[in-house]
């Protein structure tokens, strides 16, 4: 018999091959499949010396495989993932176990779980966090599912999965497609942070004038600190590298328009299902929007002029800048979580928020050292409903309180949009005000159209003849 592998990969993209190639340095022996030749000979290439196969026949990859079957997916969400499902089951055996390593929606997950079951087949949705570096190296994994199935694979994700001081960012999450739903959730606040990041460079630089060499040193300082981060780290990075096209600086040359696959989006309208407020995440994904609308933008410029330069002192606005993010960060991960929290709920997954915690720390976009924090909070308290609402948290955004508030204020004056650390802010604002001015609005509903209105003093349904 020719060799049996342990795991499959399918789709040997970068992703994919870097995977696999993962997967076999830590010393399980993997096939890769693609449609394209090209692909899989790359992995031929690159994988010599390791247990690694590339093929493009199914049939091929199928049959090496050892039973029960492992086959992960590393293909576009969406209608390939049902494509390749489909034309793998006449091949596959009862108790093969299929990952769906993509972005995928939730719901779809759920959909392929409940059908492949009918099959004897496992499905498990997983999410994979950490671009194409972390797919060689290490790796955020969000597995979700069928618990028994997980055991299957749990050695091997440990194997390939980061390290934090040893323990493997990689743990079962839940049932169902709870590992997408998590993936998603990081993505929202992926979006969250990267949109804070980029407001704080448009107040550095076009309110404060700093140049690229400034901000490389001021990023990379923040990231020996509190704010140390991945996306803090890749930024102070950016800002060093020269154009190869002009003789500009590469972040200078680069359109202002950022593109979005859609995970921000679903965070973003699920939320929004659930009744959960995200507003950090809702304006990241707005941003990237109105970034769309160049030309619209430019003529508007055109219209009411732009963006004033900041008239502070210099030195106490850095320091305060440093505080917004540190602020605002910790408030965007709170809403993503709170999100999750509830989800899990209602959809019964079953997510343990330490566990996300934890393993957010390492390998993912979103890793960062105030990561540990979070851990600590729900360590504490397994059913805390939001982030703010822990003790040593709460000690932490009183002092970074002030800065945001003065970075806003000078953005607002200086006309910088600066709509993520504000929506932050006033999330902030909003969570802590014990009653809000929301009970005009319940009158002003029950004015017009008879909705109803509860009371402070009594319980009850009331309603009032207003005029
Ligand atoms: C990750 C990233 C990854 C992908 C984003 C990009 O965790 O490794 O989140 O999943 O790079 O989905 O998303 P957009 O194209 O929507 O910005």
């Amino acid at each position: 018999m020719s060799q049996q592998f342990d795991f499959g990969m399918v789709g040997l993209g970068v992703m994919g091959r870097n995977f696999i190639l993962n997967v076999a340095d830590h010393g399980f022996s993997a096939i890769g499949l693609d449609t394209d030749l090209a692909k899989a000979n790359a992995l031929d290439e690159e994988g010599q010396g390791k247990p690694v196969q590339g093929t493009t026949s199914k049939e091929e990859f199928i049959a090496a495989l050892k039973k029960p079957r492992k086959v992960m997916l590393l293909v576009p969400a969406g209608n390939p993932v049902d494509a390749v499902i489909d034309s793998f089951l006449p091949l596959l055996d009862k108790g093969d176990l299929i990952i769906d390593g993509g972005n995928s929606f939730f719901a779809d997950t759920n959909r392929r779980e409940t059908y492949l079951s009918t099959k004897g087949i496992h499905f498990m949705g997983i999410g994979v966090s950490g671009g194409s570096n972390g797919a060689r190296f290490g790796p955020s994994i969000m597995p979700g599912g069928d618990a028994g199935a997980y055991e299957l694979v749990r050695p091997i994700l440990e194997a390939v999965s980061a390290k934090v001081n040893g323990d493997p960012c990689v743990a079962y999450l839940g049932a169902g497609s709870s590992g997408n739903y998590v993936k998603m959730v990081h993505n929202g606040i992926e979006y969250g942070l990267m949109q804070l990041i980029s407001e704080a460079y448009d107040i550095l630089k076009r309110g404060l004038g700093l140049s690229n060499a400034e901000l490389y040193s001021l990023f990379a300082k923040w990231n020996t600190g509190r704010l140390h981060s991945f996306l803090v780290e890749i930024t102070a990075h950016i800002f060093t590298v020269n154009d190869a096209l002009s003789d500009q600086m590469l972040v200078d040359m680069i359109l202002d328009q950022a593109k979005q696959k859609g995970t921000g989006k679903w965070t973003s309208q699920n939320a929004m299902d659930l009744g959960v407020p995200v507003p950090t995440i809702d304006i990241a994904v707005s941003l990237r929007e109105l970034s769309a609308l160049k030309a619209e933008r430019m003529q508007a410029e055109g219209l009411y002029g732009t963006a004033q330069k900041i008239e502070t002192d210099q030195s106490e606005l850095l320091e305060a800048v440093e505080q917004a993010l540190y602020f605002s960060f910790i408030v965007t991960y709170a809403q993503g979580m709170a999100q999750l929290t509830d989800a899990s709920k209602e959809y019964n997954y079953g997510v343990n928020m330490e566990t996300v915690a934890r393993i957010w720390r390492g390998g993912c976009i979103i890793r960062a050292s105030m990561l540990e924090d979070f851990r600590n909070a729900y360590h504490k308290n397994p059913v805390l409903p939001n982030l703010l609402l822990d003790e040593t948290i709460a000690a932490q955004l009183k002092v970074d309180e002030a800065g945001i508030r003065k970075v806003v204020g000078a953005a607002i004056k200086s006309g910088i949009p600066a709509p993520g650390l504000s929506a932050s802010l006033t999330y902030f604002d909003a969570y802590r005000s014990g009653r809000l001015p929301l009970n005009l609005v319940q009158a002003q509903r029950d004015y017009f159209g008879s909705h109803t209105y509860e009371r402070t003093d009594r319980a009850g349904i009331f309603h009032t003849e207003w005029d």
